[in-house]
């Protein structure tokens, strides 16, 4: 597996795929990998003949007050794991190559509304960060394919309607949540928890899974349900930032004919912020 930092060095290898008739699957990433990550990778192996992972630690989709400089690199561990997974090629350019203008940098993508609710009411400017990267990456790699988890719903459809509205030649491909035994789904900041809070943490999901119970025996009073969940985050050592109950198409609130749903939750636990969701169909 090779690896690449500059833009140059990247659409030159694009290049000789293309000329060679290569499908490219590309894995858009921040680094410090895991299972889920490489489940993409796998699924990206499924899908094209070559698989691009990218690793850029993103700064205009953080906060000023967020985990910027904190954020975990890990680069070697990173290439033996993706080594591993079936990847072609690693694309880690610089801050520098990504953002030549630094702060100047003036186009943005913004995807109104789909962008503003759940965790975009929490971190404002951050969806404008992911769909700006991203389709900043679709342009240097121009991949057949892209792949993104479920476990950033809220990205994922954001993505999908990005790609739908700006007519990019790419097939955007969702890939399941991969949780630990105990149901907590893997995250590059669960590495941020205590021992005491990783205990903590699979209660996130066990509650979500209540909820969806409940909505698959036919109930729809959804602001109760959240509301209730909220109550149970608490009780359980879990700050709850948001417990919400969608269409799981639009990520509009669920109405009683809906029959496609998510439930989509944040909570922090110290100062991590965990995300998590289900989708059903009742
Ligand atoms: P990152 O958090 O590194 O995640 C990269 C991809 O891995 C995303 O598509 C995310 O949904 C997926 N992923 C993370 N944990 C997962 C899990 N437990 N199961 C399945 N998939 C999982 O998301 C980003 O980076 C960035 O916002 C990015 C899209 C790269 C733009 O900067």
């Amino acid at each position: 597996m090779r690896t690449v930092n500059t833009v140059k060095e990247l659409r030159a290898m694009v290049r000789s795929w293309r000329q060679q008739g290569k499908t490219i699957a590309l894995v858009p990433t921040m680094g410090n990998l895991h299972e889920g990550h490489l489940s993409l990778v796998r699924k990206a192996a499924e899908a094209a003949d070559i698989v691009i992972t990218s690793i850029f630690v993103n700064p205009m989709q953080f906060g000023a007050s967020e985990d910027l400089d904190s954020y975990p690199r890990t680069l070697m561990e990173d290439q033996s794991m993706l080594a591993g997974a079936g990847n072609t090629l690693l694309f880690t350019p610089s801050a520098a190559d990504i953002y030549p203008a630094g702060l100047a940098h003036q186009t943005k993508v913004m995807v109104s509304d789909i962008s503003e609710g759940h965790c975009g009411a929490s971190r404002p400017g951050h969806f404008d960060g992911v769909s700006t990267v991203v389709t900043m990456l679709l342009n240097m790699v121009q991949p057949d394919f892209a792949l993104f988890g479920e476990k950033d719903l809220q990205q994922l459809t954001i993505i999908r309607k990005l790609v739908r509205d700006l007519m990019l030649p790419v097939e955007i491909i969702g890939v399941a949540i991969v949780r630990d035994r105990d149901g907590l789904a893997k995250s590059s900041r669960n590495g941020y928890l205590s021992i005491e809070d990783r205990a903590l943490a699979p209660a996130l999901y066990k509650i979500l899974q209540t909820i969806e119970k409940d909505l698959q025996s036919g109930d729809t009073h959804f602001a109760r349900l959240s509301e209730h969940a909220k109550t149970e985050l608490l009780n359980a050592g879990l700050r709850p930032d948001y417990v919400n109950i969608v269409n799981s198409q639009t990520l509009k609130p669920a109405t009683a004919d809906d029959r496609e749903l998510a439930i989509l939750a944040a909570v922090f636990l110290g100062a991590t912020r965990l995300i998590d969701n289900i989708s059903l169909v009742r």
